[in-house]
């Protein structure tokens, strides 16, 4: 007889303990072993959450090389079938080798889980025939489980899932992070004491009355943004280091639709257009997506959403300071273009009406689609096409987690007919799926990849512009830990193409996620590692730093209203000198919608206590010496850019933090 030494260890995870028997099998190059009861000295106790229990299983002869472990869950007539959530089996032969097994599952049922061992195997170097097999029947069910669904014709594809609890287990919440996510969503109110005034169809009368409302949550920014909303420097800045750091372009010639001449912004200075662009000193927002857009309308009353042109100077003193905005896309006598020179109130609420576009750009463009829905793709692909033995299953696995769930809980209560954008932001309900598509089909690849993003929209050089000096240097830590772990994996092209695995993954998300537009640049199979490296390196970084940067600054500038109304409920003024403070408050969203908007962000913004990290990695779904060493490699370059970001930050006004590595999560969860 020959012993194996078999070690299991159950998550630490709320209701991972199992008190049903746990049975296994394991099964080698040269035969198996029988179907072993693991039965150790604990007894009962030996599957309870965070425990590491011993057993042995004998066999005749050795089974060689071990491929694949067998294991089944069995209730005993008294107890009650559970949930049990295994981390890992390790297996020491008696020829003194050791086998890794990750399973970080959920096994409900009382069927036989096959897992394979930890070493990461494409399926062009997979031969053993068993193995083959586990893999395609493990891809069977997981075609079963993860199904494709269209939400929205236009826009990217969807998890199929009928209520979160229908999602497959090992994508759903934790117990912690349900729980403290439905609290928040249930308590956002409460705790912004805003609940008496969440149905106040009444409007703003003064300024003190959202001073007095606001002051029960604010966050160090959120108080700088409310001193300083109406700072011109301060509207750049944002345009830069807010929550949509994406539309900003250099300009080198001034689109046909937006007249603006040097008489009326260079009137008293040396400077003029042309030179000024010339040098790369005059930049732009368009928001021609949201040209025609239909607006909602909230409690009874039509809401007004522009699609503005924004210029901007950049000055000596390195502000990039607003110089003339136009409302709309077609120039008219009713369609001023407005200028710091006018007066006060005319000024102030022509940024208002940008500020408010740009929210809903923001968040539906850059935040729902451009993270959430791609990230969502790119998750989906994976689970239905890449097993767990891949290497790129064991690299990207981290970086889904939750987003399944949050997206289909963001269809629940944000988008849908019920949710909260649908009925409080301008852009809500018809409005919102035009824009959505409207995204979709300006997505290009380039334009998520954050070098060559930088390089078109020619903000090479912008001073203080942190999102791309930190998103930059992230990007470059991410893609030199991709480009190892990959060509660890992938010894030549050859590899990469004959992977069908790999190859089926890349063609549903273009086909899935971009609806198969050639035109968005995204590849349709991998011909080159260098090609796989970038693609995977764009999916880590969308998941995590993209997100983060767009996701986590919600609350910082947009809990005080002014600077980001979510809707208005007036038109902008069509001649000037008509404006006061009155009709300022008379334009914003009434109290009931100010609050709602100030909740949801505020639930968004929250850094939930099950958080982890960029580039930490709880689960050891790699065994090999050198993937090992290349994710404490990143570790170690990602705690020195934070320490840099950390320190750059003191010297700063308003610090940018949304790129710091250690508050960027490993993936789309909130
Ligand atoms: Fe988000």
């Amino acid at each position: 007889m020959v012993k194996y030494e078999v070690t299991v260890s159950t998550g630490n995870l709320v209701g991972a303990t199992t008190f049903n028997n746990i049975f296994i099998k394991l099964v080698g190059t040269d035969g198996e072993s029988e179907r072993k009861w693991l039965k150790s000295i604990k007894g009962a106790a030996s599957f309870i959450m965070g425990t590491v229990s011993s057993f042995t299983v004998s066999c005749p002869l050795s089974i060689g090389q071990l491929v694949l472990i067998e294991l089944d869950k069995q209730p005993l007539p008294l107890f009650p079938e559970d949930s049990w959530f295994s981390a890992k089996v390790v297996v020491k032969s008696p020829e003194g080798f050791t086998y890794n097994f990750p399973i970080y599952r959920w096994i409900t049922d009382g069927e036989v889980h096959r897992f394979r061992e930890g070493t990461a195997l494409t399926v062009f170097v997979d031969n053993h025939h068993l193995g083959r097999y586990s893999r395609q029947q493990e891809l069977k069910q997981r075609e079963h489980d993860y199904r494709w669904d269209v939400y929205v014709e236009g826009i990217p594809h969807c998890i199929k899932a009928e209520t979160p609890l229908s999602l497959p287990c090992e994508v759903r919440f934790s117990f912690t992070k349900t729980t403290e996510f439905l609290y928040t969503a249930s308590t956002g109110l409460t705790e912004l004491q805003l609940k008496g005034l969440a149905n106040s169809k009444k409007n703003w009368t003064n300024i003190e009355d959202l001073r007095r409302v606001f002051c029960f949550k604010q966050t160090d920014i959120s108080d700088y943004v409310q001193e300083h909303w109406k700072d011109d420097d301060f509207f750049g800045y944002q345009f830069l280091n807010g929550t949509n750091p994406l539309l900003i372009r250099r300009c080198a010639t001034l689109p046909n639709n937006f007249p603006v001449t040097d008489n009326m912004v260079f009137l008293h200075s040396q400077c003029n257009l042309a030179d000024e662009m010339k040098k790369g000193n005059i930049f732009l927002c368009d928001f021609k997506r949201l040209d025609g857009v239909t607006a909602n309308t909230i409690n009874g009353k039509k809401q007004y959403l522009m699609a503005p042109l924004v210029l901007f100077h950049k000055t000596p003193d390195d502000k990039l300071m607003p110089i003339a905005i136009q409302l709309k896309q077609t120039p008219a006598v009713d369609n001023p273009i407005f200028f710091p020179t006018d007066s006060e109130y005319d000024w102030l609420m022509a940024k208002i009406f940008v500020r408010s576009a740009d929210f809903s750009e923001h968040q539906l463009n850059v935040h729902l689609l451009r993270t959430h829905l791609l990230a969502e793709v790119f998750a989906v692909s994976l689970l239905r096409n890449v097993p767990m033995v891949h290497p790129l299953y064991k690299l990207l696995i981290p970086h889904t987690r939750y987003t399944l769930q949050i997206n289909h809980l963001a269809r629940l209560l944000l988008i849908s007919k019920t949710g909260v954008f649908t009925q409080f932001a301008a852009s809500g309900g018809e409005g919102m799926m035009t824009i959505l598509k409207r995204s979709l089909s300006s997505v290009t690849y380039s334009s998520l990849c954050i070098p060559e993003d930088i390089a078109e929209r020619g903000l090479e050089a912008v001073p203080n512009f942190y999102y791309r000096d930190d998103g930059l240097k992230l990007w470059d830590i991410i893609h030199r830990f991709v480009q190892g772990v990959l060509s660890y994996y992938y010894k030549s092209d050859a590899e990469v193409q004959q992977d069908s695995e790999l190859q089926k993954w890349i063609l549903d998300i273009y086909e899935h996620g971009f609806l198969s537009q050639a035109s968005t640049g995204i590849p349709q199979k991998f011909t080159t590692v260098v090609e796989l490296v970038k693609f995977v390196t764009m999916v880590i970084f969308t998941g995590s730093a993209q997100h983060s940067a767009v996701n986590t600054g919600q609350y910082d500038y947009g809990g005080w209203m002014p600077n980001t109304p979510i809707s208005l409920q007036l038109p902008p003024p069509t001649t000037k000198g008509t404006t006061s403070e009155a009709t300022m408050l008379q334009t914003f969203p009434d109290v009931g919608t100010t609050v709602q908007g100030m909740a949801t962000m505020w639930l968004l913004s929250k850094q939930s206590s099950d958080f982890v990290p960029l580039g930490h990695y709880s689960e050891d779904h790699f065994n090999e010496t050198i993937p090992c060493n290349l994710i404490k490699d990143f570790q170690g370059e990602l705690e020195v850019l934070s320490v840099a970001i950390k320190v750059r930050n003191k010297s700063l006004e308003v610090p940018y933090t949304y790129l710091d590595p250690s508050v960027v999560e490993n993936s789309v969860a909130i």
